[in-house]
């Protein structure tokens, strides 16, 4: 099976993220929550890990993102750095932790970055959140933006189906991801949107976007790894490749275990004190 494992073990930093796009390396990024997937990840070679707050939907089994707490990020943000040697971590701000006002939101960014001790940030919206953004920049935190379907927006939108299909979301999202990239933010993330689209963002920004559904023509990919390891049987959108089929495997470990003790056969004599 082909590989890719960087001899690089330089800690990836949002300047080197910026210097991937310019020589056309793309960029990976997957999900991680505790500190022993944030081990194989990061030993794997992955430059971005994202402690996202799709924790809410895989670690704690919500339907929305939108219960995720401070706290509740911090935890996971704080188990995957301890994991963690090269990857850069990026970390959601949480719904309701950032959208009331510019302060509020600067006092949940310097929560996590103190008490975690990640490399950054990740905020869903544009316009509407970019004095926030102005805030938590200036304080010296990295900012990754979030556009097209936003998970924290659900209600809103009523659905999870692709967005800025129309010409009006579709220019608006350009704005905004011109926005974001004026306001000082290091890459952006870009959700199930058209691909042409996305491609078009990428070409006409100088910081790396990062797609979900988004097509090839962006600077690199973020998948879930619940999802890509394919433990999340139920959950097959069309921009998801399985690379592993994780939830045969751990079922027939754990099979195989249940029948073992109810055999008498595990523990055996050498599996003792
Ligand atoms: O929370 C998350 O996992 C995300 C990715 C889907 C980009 O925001």
């Amino acid at each position: 099976m082909a590989g890719y494992i960087s001899d690089d073990t330089r800690k990836v930093t949002t300047h080197r993220l910026i210097e991937m796009k310019q020589r056309g390396e793309k960029i990976s990024m997957l999900t991680s929550y505790d500190y022993t997937m944030a081990q194989i990840v990061d030993g794997a070679g992955m430059d971005v890990i994202l402690v996202g707050d799709s924790a809410s939907n895989v670690m704690a089994g919500n339907v929305t993102t939108l219960p995720m707490t401070l706290d509740q990020m911090i935890y996971h943000a704080k188990s995957v750095v301890r994991g963690v040697k090269r990857a850069m971590v990026v970390v959601d701000m949480p719904f309701g932790s950032y959208q009331g006002n510019e302060l509020e939101g600067l006092a949940s960014a310097i929560r996590i970055m103190k008490e975690s001790h990640a490399d950054a940030l990740k905020l869903e919206g544009g316009e509407e959140i970019i004095g926030t953004v102005n805030r938590i920049l200036s304080a010296g935190i990295p900012i990754m933006g979030h556009l097209g379907l936003m998970p924290q927006s659900i209600n809103k939108y009523g659905t999870y189906t692709v967005r800025a299909k129309d010409e009006a979301e579709a220019d608006k999202l350009v704005r905004d991801a011109h926005l974001l990239e004026e306001a000082g933010c290091f890459g952006i993330v870009l959700e199930k949107v058209p691909a042409v689209l996305a491609e078009r963002v990428a070409n006409e920004l100088t910081i790396p976007v990062i797609g979900i559904g988004a097509g090839g023509g962006v600077d690199g990919q973020v998948l879930v790894i619940q999802d890509m390891l394919g433990m999340n049987n139920g959950f097959r959108p069309r921009f998801l490749r399985r690379y592993a089929d994780l939830h045969t495997i751990m079922t027939d470990a754990i099979s195989h275990y249940i029948s073992d003790v109810k055999n008498l056969d595990f523990p055996n004599e050498k599996e003792q004190y």
